[in-house]
């Protein structure tokens, strides 16, 4: 088992091992009172891996529930946050009582969005059962659902008492899902780490799983550490999103998010070396990467089309976007683009 720690407003260890959701009561009575615990999770993961849950929780002493909601993201809304308010008021939950998020980013966000403001806050643990919410969403305290007009506008930060993440429970996955999360994966690497990106080459990600976790969780929690509430450093994050996000609207959805931010990566790469701020070596790296991980490198849209529906995206700041633009592999950085700039910048990455 590895152990990597989070020194955030609240300090919180991520615990990445295999089997690890038997031992999830036992772990968790370590960092929150042994009360009641509600297990929230969705329909498919629920069939797959509740009751060893629910039964690892009893066995640790807590009272444990369970709810339950439709698996995809049209349940990460305000009807399943209000119906999951209501269950927890009637199983009268307390100030001392706990959540556990046992699933993928829908689940985790929901949860603890609902841990944030149930009886003005309590604790939760996240369980990842995807690779996305392993290494990404489970980490960092960001919790929300959806609006009618749009992804995560309604939300708070509120992080975890402790992360879980069984790596076994990826093994059940689809492997388009899977292949998602590799997206979020190869990320990391080019953001800042480059040895993890030559690791992915080298090795892929299946037979180093563990380590692969370990290390996208340690670089999302040192830059957490840096910027919590997302104003500066955090928003390197979003390498490949903004285009990625423009590639899913256009898509109507048909294209996942990961491919999506897989293409966007490839799109910021390409401008940057239009630009001449990085080398046509480190774009070619990327695409041979992301085609080995079975993730797209080609846009099917046009510059105005994604254009369009960047300049409306949220993480506009007056006059500009903030795109995060690769120097180099392992090496990332914030570039503000004119939004009259912004057409012309995606055209030089497709
Ligand atoms: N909070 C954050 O920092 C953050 C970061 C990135 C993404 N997100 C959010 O995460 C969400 C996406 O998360 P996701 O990709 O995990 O999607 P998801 O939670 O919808 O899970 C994807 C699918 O996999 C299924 N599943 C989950 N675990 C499984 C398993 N072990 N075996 C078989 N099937 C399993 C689910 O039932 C679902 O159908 C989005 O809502 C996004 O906004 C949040």
């Amino acid at each position: 088992m590895k152990t990597v720690k989070v020194n955030a407003s609240k300090a919180y260890d991520i615990l990445i091992g295999e089997g690890l959701l038997d031992d999830s009561g036992k772990l968790s009575a370590a960092v929150v009172a042994v009360g009641k615990v509600c297990i929230v999770t969705d329909d498919t993961v629920a069939e797959l891996y509740l009751e060893r849950a629910l039964r690892s929780f009893k066995e640790a002493g807590f009272d444990a529930v369970s709810f339950t909601i439709p698996h995809g993201e049209a349940s990460k809304n305000t009807a399943s946050l209000i119906s999951l308010l209501e269950f927890l008021a009637e199983n009268r939950l307390t100030r001392s009582d706990s959540l556990v998020a046992l699933g993928g980013g829908v689940v985790g966000d929901l949860c603890g969005f609902a841990a944030a403001i149930y009886l003005r806050g309590i604790s939760f643990i996240q369980i990842p059962t995807t690779l996305l919410a392993a290494v990404d969403s489970s980490v960092g305290g960001k919790t929300a659902v959806d609006l009618k007009a749009g992804k995560n506008l309604a939300g708070a930060f509120h992080q975890p008492s402790l992360v879980i993440c069984d790596h076994k429970t990826l093994d059940t996955l689809p492997p388009e899902t899977f292949a998602d999360g590799c997206a979020e994966v190869i990320k990391y690497g080019v953001i800042n780490d480059r040895q993890l990106f030559d690791l992915l080459k080298s090795k892929g990600i299946k037979p180093i799983i563990e380590d692969v976790i370990a290390s996208c969780v340690k670089n999302k929690s040192n830059i957490v550490e840096c910027d919590e509430f997302d104003t500066g450093k955090r928003q390197l994050l979003n390498l490949g999103h903004t285009v990625g996000h423009a590639i899913e609207i256009c898509s109507e959805l048909t294209i996942s998010h990961g491919s999506a931010v897989a293409i966007g990566m490839v799109v910021v790469t390409k401008a940057a070396v239009a630009m001449g701020i990085c080398q046509s070596g480190d774009l070619f790296e990327l695409k041979s990467l992301l085609s080995a991980f079975s993730l797209p490198t080609e846009c099917p849209y046009s510059a105005a089309e994604l254009a369009n529906i960047a300049t409306a995206d949220k993480k506009r700041m007056g006059d500009s976007i903030s795109f995060v633009v690769p120097y180099g592999i392992g090496n990332s950085r914030l570039l503000k683009i004119n939004v009259s700039d912004i057409e012309d910048f995606i055209k030089k990455g497709i």
